[in-house]
């Protein structure tokens, strides 16, 4: 059996080279590239792909792919949004993700985040860093003095529930898959409206699907309560930018975190040390003291790396055996 794996950065080589210790019996080969119709003969005579990129899994990717007899693509992540599931469908490809690499990861980012913004940490560091140890005017807020929403409680908002269980604050949270147990704990309120209503702090937890692009626009800033603050570690097409933006120029949102943004292909986990951001949304909202921007790190862990990269190639193996893995995604 060979895999061959696509865009290895540095730091997964030492979760790739334990893997292939424990399996012997498998042949991998891998690139820094990411799979491209120019990269994907790459692959040719492998029984699988592993991948791991932003950059949208399209038809003709699938096609070339395809082309040269490799007809499973194992993911190391979770999101699969960027995968054009129709072509997908055409050519018979069977698809795994990583769906449980560590919740606690993005769990854990988005909820520091959130903390950071209510005790003001960005202009508390700005004012440290300028020698000025004064605590006036850089008064904070205490986690369990909120009401905070949390829109999606599968592995990550349900972390990230127990995290903010433990600060003590009121937690409200809306799905449309209810979580038995959180539903016995009476969490859930019946709409997103509601949950706009109440929640001083909003939190996102939800997959980039269509249904869910620019959930968080005018519209439903304008139902929130005045002075709000909104937390996105998700993925960039939840929120209309723009619409932050506004809510953040006129007062309707006191603070945002981000770690995704809708453009950040080619933006993001690239070094711009040294130049202009080539986007202006971005150099905006990053000199911004209420604003925290992140570069898509909360997955960024040691042992988020090692289970995506383990969790990816199993996967892979178990494809190319004929069987179906427990990540298999159904589409
Ligand atoms: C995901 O797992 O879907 C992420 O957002 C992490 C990133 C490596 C794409």
């Amino acid at each position: 059996t060979k895999i061959f794996a696509y865009g290895i950065r540095e730091d997964e080589k030492p979760a790739l080279q334990e893997w292939a210790t424990a399996h012997p019996e498998i042949e991998i080969d891998f690139t820094s590239e990411l799979l491209t119709p120019e990269t994907a003969a790459l692959a040719q005579g492998a029984d699988g792909a592993v991948v791991y990129q932003q950059l949208d899994y399209t038809r003709d990717t699938l096609a070339a792919l395809a082309n040269v007899g490799v007809k499973s693509i194992s993911l190391r992540n979770v999101g699969t949004d960027n995968i054009d599931f129709d072509a997908a469908r055409e050519f018979g490809f069977k698809i795994s993700n990583v769906p449980v690499y560590s919740p606690n990861a993005i769990a854990e980012h988005s909820i520091i985040q959130m903390s950071r913004l209510l005790r003001r940490t960005k202009p508390l560091d700005a004012k440290i860093a300028k020698h000025d140890l004064r605590w006036a005017p850089t008064i904070g807020r205490e986690v369990r003095m909120q009401t905070v929403g949390v829109i999606g409680t599968g592995h990550i908002g349900q972390v990230a529930i127990n995290i903010l269980k433990g600060f003590g604050a009121k937690v409200i949270a809306f799905d449309p898959y209810q979580n038995d147990k959180l539903a016995a704990e009476g969490l859930y309120v019946n709409s997103l409206d509601e949950l706009y209503a109440q929640a001083d702090v909003i939190s996102l937890y939800v997959p980039g699907v269509p249904a869910n692009h620019h959930m968080i626009n005018d519209e439903s800033i304008a139902k929130m309560k005045d002075g709000v603050v909104i937390v996105n570690c998700s993925r960039g097409n939840l929120v209309d930018i723009d619409a932050i933006i506004a809510g953040l120029d006129n007062g309707k949102i006191s603070d945002f975190a981000m770690d995704v943004y809708e453009n950040e292909v080619g933006l993001f986990n690239e070094d711009w040390s040294g130049k202009e951001f080539p986007d202006a949304k971005i150099a905006d909202l990053i000199a911004r003291p209420n604003v925290l921007v992140t570069p898509h790190t909360a997955f960024y862990t040691t042992k988020a790396v090692e289970e995506m990269v383990h969790q990816s190639f199993d996967a892979a193996v178990a494809f190319a055996g004929g069987q179906t893995p427990e990540t298999a995604v159904e589409y």
